[in-house]
C-alpha cells in the first residue's frame, strides 16, 4: 500500500502543476489572440481538462491509500468512522478535499466554458489552489512551533515555483512536438515563447534555490548534514539535487543554443525543422528529468527527514 501511496501522491504532483502552470502559460507565453493562441489550438483545453480530471481521481485514491496506511487495511480505511476522523483529525483530510473540490471545479469550467482567458485563468487559479494543498500531504506543513509558518511559506512557494516550470516545460514538449518547419506563424509564436520564458525561468530557479535551502535547513539542518551520504533520505535529495542540475543544463542549451538557432532558422523551413528536432529532443530530456523529480519527492515526502532522526 505505501507504493500506491508514493505513486499516487507522485500524480497528484504532475497533474497539479499542468493544470497550474500549464494554464498560466496558456495565458503568459502564448499569442492572446490568432491561429497560434492556446484558445484557437485544441489540444490545450484537452490537456488541463485532462490533468484536472486525473488530479481529481489521483486526489481520492490517494486519501484512501493514505488513509488504509493509518488504519491497517482498505476496508478499515473506507469505513465512515476512520474517514470522518481522517477528514477532521488530519491535515492531509482537509487538503485532500482543498485539491479534489478543485480539480472538480476546474474540470466543469474547462468544459462547460469556451476556451480563452477566463477559462486559463479560472482554471490556473484552482490549479494554484490544488498546488498549495500538497504542501499538507508532505513535510511542508509538519513542522511545529517557531518556524512553523516560515517552512510553509516556504514550501508552498516551493511547489508554485516547480508547478511553473513544469507546466511550462509539458507545453513547451507538445509545441514542439507538434511544430512543423513550414508553418510559419506556428514557429515564430514557438520561438517567442520559448525566448519570453528565459527571464521567467531564472526567476523559478532562484525560488526554487532559496526555498530549497529553507525546506532543507527544516528537514536537514545542521546536524542532518552527515546522514545525507548514509540515509535513504539524504541518498535521494541529493540524487534530486543531481537531477535538479542537470534540468539547468538542459534549460542552459535551450536558452543560449537551441532557441538562438531557431531563431536563426525562421525564414529557412529545413533549417527550422532541424532546430525544432533539436529542441523537441532537449525538451523531452527536461521533462523526464522534471518527472524523475516529482518522483523523488514523492517518495522523500514519506520517509523520516534527517532534522527528525
Ligand atoms: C527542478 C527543481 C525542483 C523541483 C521541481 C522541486 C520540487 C519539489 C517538490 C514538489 C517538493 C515537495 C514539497 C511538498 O510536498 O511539500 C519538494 C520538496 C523539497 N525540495 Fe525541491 N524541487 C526542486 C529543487 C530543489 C532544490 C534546488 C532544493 C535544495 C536546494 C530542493 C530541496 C527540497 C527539499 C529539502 C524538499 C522537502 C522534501 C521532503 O518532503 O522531505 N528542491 N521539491
Amino acid at each position: 500500500m505505501e507504493a500506491a501511496v508514493v505513486v499516487l501522491r507522485w500524480v497528484q504532483y504532475a497533474a497539479s502543476f499542468v493544470l497550474a502552470g500549464g494554464a498560466l502559460f496558456a495565458l503568459y507565453a502564448l499569442p492572446a489572440r490568432g491561429p497560434s493562441s492556446a484558445a484557437a489550438m485544441a489540444w490545450p483545453r484537452r490537456v488541463l481538462a485532462g490533468s484536472a480530471a486525473i488530479l481529481l481521481l489521483a486526489t481520492a485514491l490517494g486519501l484512501s491509500a493514505q488513509t488504509a496506511v493509518v488504519a491497517g487495511s482498505l476496508s478499515a480505511a473506507l469505513a465512515p468512522a476512520t474517514l470522518a476522523s481522517v477528514l477532521t483529525d488530519m491535515a492531509m483530510g482537509p487538503a485532500s478535499v482543498a485539491r479534489g473540490l478543485s480539480a472538480a471545479l476546474a474540470l466543469g469550467l474547462l468544459l462547460a466554458k469556451r476556451p480563452g482567458t477566463p477559462a486559463w485563468v479560472a482554471s490556473s487559479s484552482l490549479g494554484a489552489v490544488a498546488t498549495a494543498s500538497l504542501a499538507w500531504m508532505g513535510h511542508g506543513a509538519a513542522t511545529e512551533g517557531a518556524g512553523s509558518l516560515i517552512h510553509l511559506a516556504a514550501d508552498i512557494a516551493h511547489l508554485a515555483a516547480a508547478a511553473v516550470w513544469i507546466g511550462a516545460i509539458v507545453f513547451f514538449l507538445i509545441l514542439a512536438r507538434l511544430a512543423d518547419g513550414t508553418d510559419a506563424d506556428g514557429l515564430g509564436a514557438f520561438h517567442d515563447a520559448l525566448a519570453g520564458f528565459s527571464g521567467i525561468g531564472s526567476a523559478l530557479v532562484a525560488v526554487l534555490l532559496a526555498t530549497g535551502l529553507v525546506n532543507s535547513g527544516f528537514l536537514v539542518g545542521m546536524a542532518g548534514l552527515p546522514g545525507l551520504f548514509t540515509t535513504l533520505y539524504g541518498r535521494l535529495l541529493l540524487l534530486k539535487l543531481l537531477v535538479f542540475a542537470a534540468m539547468l543544463v538542459l534549460a542552459a542549451a535551450n536558452r543560449f543554443r537551441l532557441t538562438p538557432a531557431l531563431r536563426g532558422a525562421l525564414d529557412d523551413p529545413d533549417r527550422a525543422a532541424a532546430a525544432v528536432v533539436a529542441l523537441r529532443k532537449s525538451l523531452a530530456l527536461e521533462t523526464g528529468a522534471a518527472l524523475a523529480v516529482l518522483a523523488l519527492v514523492a517518495w522523500l515526502g514519506r520517509l523520516a527527514p534527517l532534522s527528525s532522526l
